[in-house]
């Protein structure tokens, strides 16, 4: 291992030790759910958010391992009803199973063991969007319970959906009030941030730079997602690592977005006329070294192109609309950026998933089968 220090700080599972932009929602699930519950007090909420914004982390993080009472941790994926998550934790108290116990046999073993040990309940019902399609009613039977069998039991609902989606047009599911915290989608500067952190402690100095991290940041910010950008860091790495080049490079960024985002450019190439393919060839020849490009340098390579294939350059705005047109078509991204107040802006092209190198040898195989 010539990158990567500490791999298991790159692996998904890994809770890291601070959850940076997050502060505003550790304080709320510590407001409407730790606070109350410690002072007996049931409550329900739930927890909304596109994939990979760290609602599991954050709520795991929040939520597990206090002292003052007794918390639980299920994802319903591998539980399909809420019966079946109150059988294990009746289990997991009480240590002895009756068998097929019904709903109010569960309660009840559940609540005695509650009346001995004083302790109150947390559960945590993670990916439930399933669960509250199909099991409204045992959802319901769950919320209900501290007033039906007098339990202090506090339940939090995680999912991607926004609860209105299944609360609506339905009765409603709980007689106390339902408290919604919302995960938002993290920023290109968060995420940033978030991988960061992870490459100082996954990676040994110098193997990274900040251009990299940045180009990460950039690939996962369409999504909003964390997961994605610790993804594409970790294997980035592990490419960067197999070729042992010392260093994680853009076509190691590329390479990780292609295993990760496969999609089919082919189909894409195929539809493209030559002076479309052969500014496509100098965009990847402009990005060999580099994360981002721009305008003068794809002009300068479509002329040397053109001119060893003994064809007429493009002018200019042809290949402006050419460039839009790649972009439209999603081969190519762009930003627009600024060079401070008077110096007006530029666009800057890239290509983040697929290695240029990869893309180059298709689009030259799509050439040859033209001439
Ligand atoms: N604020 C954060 N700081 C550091 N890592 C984070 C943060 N938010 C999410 N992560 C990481 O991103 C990944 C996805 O988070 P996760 O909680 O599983 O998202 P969700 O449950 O919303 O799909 C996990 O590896 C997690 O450790
Ligand atoms: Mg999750």
């Amino acid at each position: 291992m010539t990158i990567i220090k500490n791999a298991e700080v790159l692996d998904p599972v890994y809770i890291p030790s601070e959850l940076p932009f997050r502060e505003r929602e550790i304080q709320r699930l510590e407001e409407l759910v730790v606070k109350p519950l410690r002072d007996g007090i049931s409550t329900t909420l739930f927890i909304y958010g596109s994939p990979g914004v760290g609602k599991t982390t954050t709520s795991k993080f929040t939520l597990l391992n206090h002292t003052e009472f007794r918390s639980f941790y299920f994802n319903a994926l591998s539980h399909p009803t809420t019966r079946s998550i109150l059988a294990d934790v009746m289990l997991k108290l009480r240590n002895s199973g009756v068998a097929r116990p019904s709903t109010t046999e569960i309660f009840r073993q559940i609540s005695n063991w509650q009346k001995q040990k004083g302790m109150n309940i947390l559960l945590i019902i993670d990916e439930a969007s399933n669960l509250l399609r199909n099991d409204l009613a045992g959802l319901q039977m769950l919320l209900r319970s501290s007033e039906a069998y007098n339990l202090t039991l506090s339940t939090v609902l995680i999912s991607v959906d926004d609860p209105g989606t299944f609360l609506r047009g339905s009765r409603k599911i709980s007689p106390l009030p339902i408290s919604t915290l919302r995960f938002s989608r993290y920023s290109f500067s968060e995420l940033y941030g978030i991988i960061m952190r992870r490459a100082r402690d996954a990676l040994y100095d110098g193997t990274y730079s900040p251009e990299i991290l940045r180009m990460i940041a950039k690939v996962s910010s369409q999504y909003g997602s964390a997961r994605l950008a610790i993804e594409l860091l970790q294997k980035s790495s592990y490419i960067a690592d197999y070729v042992s080049s010392g260093i994680i490079g853009s076509d190691d960024v590329r390479a990780a977005n292609a295993l990760i985002n496969p999609y089919i450019t082919e189909s894409k190439l195929v539809q493209l006329s030559e002076e479309e393919l052969i500014v496509l060839l100098a965009t990847c020849r402009c990005l060999y070294r580099f994360t981002k490009t721009d305008i003068p340098c794809i002009v300068m390579n479509t002329e040397i192109l053109m001119e060893s294939r003994l064809r007429r350059s493009p002018t200019m705005s042809m290949i402006y609309r050419i460039v839009r047109k790649l972009e439209d078509l999603g081969m190519i991204e762009s930003v627009i950026e600024g060079h401070g107040s008077r110096k007006g802006v530029s666009k800057s092209i890239m290509i983040n998933d697929t290695p240029v190198r990869v893309l180059e040898k298709k689009v030259e195989e799509v050439l040859d089968r033209m001439s």
